[in-house]
């Protein structure tokens, strides 16, 4: 025992020896450094007065704390910041021992740069930023990724973090479903937020799950997605036992809905899972004045991949999607990048709902894919990723969709008449397409230009076959 002593003796002696040549500060913030892993930001409120903040420490932090105040007083931050205690709890991951906090700031000022910092309340991390949205209608930029689902998640981060410098004015982000592969396995979530967290912690983002986020790693075995819901705090205001999975919340002019399509996983813990969706979808887009309406749900009605049909998904919602008037509906599923004509059921109509089938933004890619008769547009991101840009304005919804090295796919618009009397709902349609992907299709899916204009007290429609 007394070599130990001796031994244990001359080490706590080096360690002061070299503590003691150490600069002061550098050696208290060796010490100190507060680690917050996964910076996420979020929405669960306003996007123009509110801001969450989601993040992970090892469970030796496990009390979570942000300091925050307006950018403009960051030279007088001390003085200034504002100090919230997060909620904090294990993330449900066996041997993960990671705490996840999440604090929501609220009664912010609209269209302002924030500066905060985490920590526990004694070592604070370094500085991070977010904006507010702006408090008017103005015209703004959202981002849509496809299914991210890999086997590795570099791609995926070179796609967001591309996507993301060339759209740096991005007012958030959005990833349709599929995520990552098996939604219980915590690595791949790992991962995914490695190759991801440069980007969402500097802008919100708002996801939605697949199918892959209900698996396990035991074959035919699925969950509630529960490390999604543990790591994305999303608005509250869907249906009973669906919260966090089925929400809306407005930017802009714009009302996003995000539903649930996984029926077929999600079923066996909640039967009446799409009645739930229905009877609250119905009530959510009755009670918006917002000029455009989008859906973002990963299962398409529309399905291009060979053998897929979501029926089920397609009678709960494409009625009330034509009964209230939504201007798109943007899926995943698919990891194809398809469009049809407006649609009110499956009659082509001007002035119909546009389905989007996203793409893929992980490495996972489909060779069998068939567009049928009521797709507009098709192409197979097989080669590279692809994400895509949704401008919305005033009178003007515009989509842009390319590739991982900057091609354009895609570009098209939808727009809205502003006329003294009319419904916001009278608009008119046009298409334009990428000639490239024109020429790689079937005669049989050639595109026809649909041009609906609304004249005097009617839409004129004109069809031209390219
Ligand atoms: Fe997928
Ligand atoms: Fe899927």
């Amino acid at each position: 025992m007394a070599g130990y002593r001796i031994r244990d003796g001359i080490l706590i002696f080096l360690l002061a020896a070299v503590l003691a040549v150490l600069p002061v500060p550098l050696a208290g913030a060796v010490a100190d450094a507060y680690t917050a892993q996964h910076v996420t930001l979020t929405w669960t409120d306003k996007a123009s007065v509110t801001q969450t903040i989601t993040w992970k420490t090892e469970s030796s932090w496990p009390v979570g704390k942000i300091m925050y105040a307006e950018k403009a007083d960051s030279n007088v931050f001390a003085a200034k910041a504002t100090v919230v205690t997060a909620t904090s709890r294990p993330l449900p991951a066996d041997g993960s021992g990671l705490v996840v906090h999440v604090a929501a700031l609220t009664g912010l000022k609209p269209d302002t740069t924030y500066m905060y910092l985490l920590g526990d309340g004694d070592s604070w991390s370094r500085p991070y930023w977010f904006t507010t949205a702006p408090a008017n209608t103005a015209a703004f930029r959202f981002l849509v990724f496809g299914d991210s689902q890999s086997d590795r998640y570099e791609s995926w981060g070179r796609l967001v973090r591309q996507a993301y410098q060339a759209n740096p004015q991005a007012a958030f982000l959005t990833v349709v479903g599929d995520l990552v592969d098996v939604g219980a396995d915590y690595g791949q979530w790992r991962e995914w937020f490695d190759a991801a967290e440069a980007v969402i912690s500097n802008v919100t983002v708002m996801p939605l799950t697949g199918n892959h986020e209900t698996y396990t790693p035991v074959l035919g075995e699925r969950t509630m997605p529960v490390l999604f819901t543990a790591q994305f705090k999303l608005p509250a205001n869907g249906p009973d036992g669906l919260q966090g999975l089925v929400y809306s919340f407005d930017y802009g002019d714009a009302h996003f809905v995000i539903l649930d399509s996984q029926e077929r996983e999600e079923a066996r813990f909640i039967p009446d899972m799409l009645a739930r969706q229905q009877a609250w979808l119905d009530a959510d887009l009755a009670a918006t004045a917002k000029r455009w309406k989008i859906v973002l749900l990963h299962k398409t009605p529309y399905p291009v991949k060979s053998g897929r049909s979501n029926e089920s998904v397609k009678a709960a919602f494409v009625p009330l999607f034509d009964k209230h008037r939504v201007d798109v509906v943007i899926s995943g599923h698919d990891h194809v990048y398809a469009r049809t004509y407006p649609l009110t059921g499956d009659k082509i109509t001007a002035g119909g709902t546009i389905y989007v089938t996203a793409g893929r933004s992980g490495a996972k890619a489909y060779q069998y894919v068939t567009p049928n008769e009521l797709h507009e547009f098709f192409h197979n991101p097989f080669e590279e990723p692809n994400y895509l840009v949704v401008e919305v304005g005033q009178d003007k919804l515009s989509v842009k969709t390319v590739s991982q090295s900057g091609q354009q796919i895609d570009s098209w618009q939808r727009m809205k008449e502003r006329t003294q009397g009319k419904s916001p709902h009278e608009a008119y349609y046009r298409a334009s397409f990428g000639d490239s992907q024109i020429n790689r299709l079937p005669d049989f899916f050639r595109p026809t230009v649909l041009q609906a204009v609304w004249h005097k007290d009617r839409f004129i429609t004109a069809k031209a076959n390219y």
